[in-house]
């Protein structure tokens, strides 16, 4: 993996052919001690945002040391490179060869189920284990979220209440896990969903001893400026200090986006110009899935050789398939003179980039690069307190 000042620098040496993702390890770190410092209870990295190995790494080492996955293949990841960290497994419906090989293995204890069959799975996949943590996933509104995750999961609170009640006798730990939605732009979203989970443990009559806010926390990107992420963290403190069940209870949270979108941006080379369309070699079936399906706007600008002061002009981009569905509207505003071989860098990639590459078409090939400049934009303020000791952590 070479090493590189920034996306320019890169461009500019080595005219790459394929695209190349710059990767900024700090930025990891620099989340992840941000979420160390503030969140006032656990931090479980969701690995499905990116599982890229760099990343994992950085985020270990500045104190993430327990991860949240959706597969048996995320396990072993997790396993293989961290022996020691907490692994908990968070997808509402899992294979049972999945459960029993993570509980066997790979010493996983955490499991989320949102109905009496997955509960039924889990305790036949472990053999009735006395040593589970079960967390089960609660639905809750999504209105809030730029990405609505409430379609699928979650139990409602007329369907949670007896299942609480069951889960409780047979979980060594009960949990209430729920997923306010991805990029989740208002705190008041946590807030309600807290109102909402407190109200179904009251009606269960239940002691819960775990309280999981899940993922949602915003990254920032063109026309999508989240208020700051100091006032997330604040509303659910605020909240969880006020619920009727909380003595005792643990706080987990288990944010993907925020913890790597800042983390890697992307260049890409401009293979034709038509209009105001670019035609890039990279698109919605590899890492900017986003881009085209969502219509999500990253940030993006010309880097390289050609960079110079320029009229800038509206672009839509196209990818590299044959497939009419790999177009990204944007806007995206880039100088007006953009050519054929110019090299446009695509910034806050990290999440939900790399992870969604398919290879579809053939067009697989891509590298990694160290950089050293900072993100694009980043959510993250110098400001906010980190732990000095933060770098001091045991890798597992
Ligand atoms: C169970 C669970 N936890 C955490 C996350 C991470 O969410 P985000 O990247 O929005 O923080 C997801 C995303 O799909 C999820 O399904």
């Amino acid at each position: 993996m070479a090493n590189d000042k920034d996306a320019s620098d890169v461009a500019a040496l080595t005219h790459p052919a394929d695209p190349v993702f710059c990767i900024r390890p700090a930025a990891a770190e620099k989340a992840a001690r941000w979420f160390a410092a503030n969140f006032p209870g656990d931090t479980f990295y969701a690995v499905k945002a990116n599982p890229s190995p760099w990343l994992l790494r950085a985020l270990h080492a500045a104190g993430v040391s327990k991860f949240e996955v959706a597969s048996i293949a995320e396990v072993r990841l997790i396993r293989s490179l961290f022996r020691h960290a907490e692994i908990a497994f968070m997808h509402p419906v899992k294979s049972a060869e999945a459960i029993a090989e993570a509980y066997t293995e790979h010493s996983v204890r955490i499991f989320a189920l949102d109905s009496d069959q997955e509960l039924d799975k889990i305790l036949a996949a472990t053999n009735d284990a006395d040593d589970l943590t079960l967390c089960l996933r609660h639905a809750v509104p999504n209105d809030a979220a730029k990405i609505s995750l409430s379609r699928k999961f979650g139990a409602r609170s007329d369907e949670a209440v007896a299942l609480l009640q069951r889960m409780r006798q047979v979980a060594d730990r009960l949990g209430v896990a729920f997923h306010v939605g991805s990029q989740t732009m208002a705190p008041a979203a946590f807030v309600n969903a807290i109102d909402i989970v407190e109200q179904t443990i009251v009606k269960a009559g239940v002691i819960v001893d775990v309280l999981d806010v899940g993922g949602g926390f915003p990254a920032s990107y063109p026309g999508m400026t989240p208020p700051p992420l100091r006032s997330f963290i604040d509303a659910i403190s605020a909240r969880f200090d006020t619920m009727l069940v909380a003595e005792n209870c643990a706080l987990w949270c288990e944010p993907g986006r925020a913890l790597c979108a800042e983390a890697s941006s992307l260049i890409v080379r401009v293979e034709a110009r038509k209009g105001d369309s670019l035609y890039v070699n990279e698109g919605v079936y590899g890492a900017l899935f986003d881009a085209g399906h969502l219509n999500w706007p990253f940030p993006a600008r010309r880097v390289g050789a050609q960079n110079g002061p320029a009229a800038v002009n509206a672009f839509e981009l196209f990818g590299p398939t044959c497939d009419d569905l790999d177009h990204m509207p944007g806007p995206f505003y880039l100088p007006a003179d953009i050519a054929v071989g110019d090299y446009l860098e695509i910034g806050v990639i990290g999440a939900y980039g790399v992870a969604m590459r398919t290879g579809f078409n053939g067009f697989a090939g891509y590298a990694e690069v160290v950089v050293e400049d900072g993100p694009m934009l980043t959510v993250f303020d110098d400001a906010a307190p980190m732990p000095a000791n933060a770098n001091e952590t045991s890798h597992g």
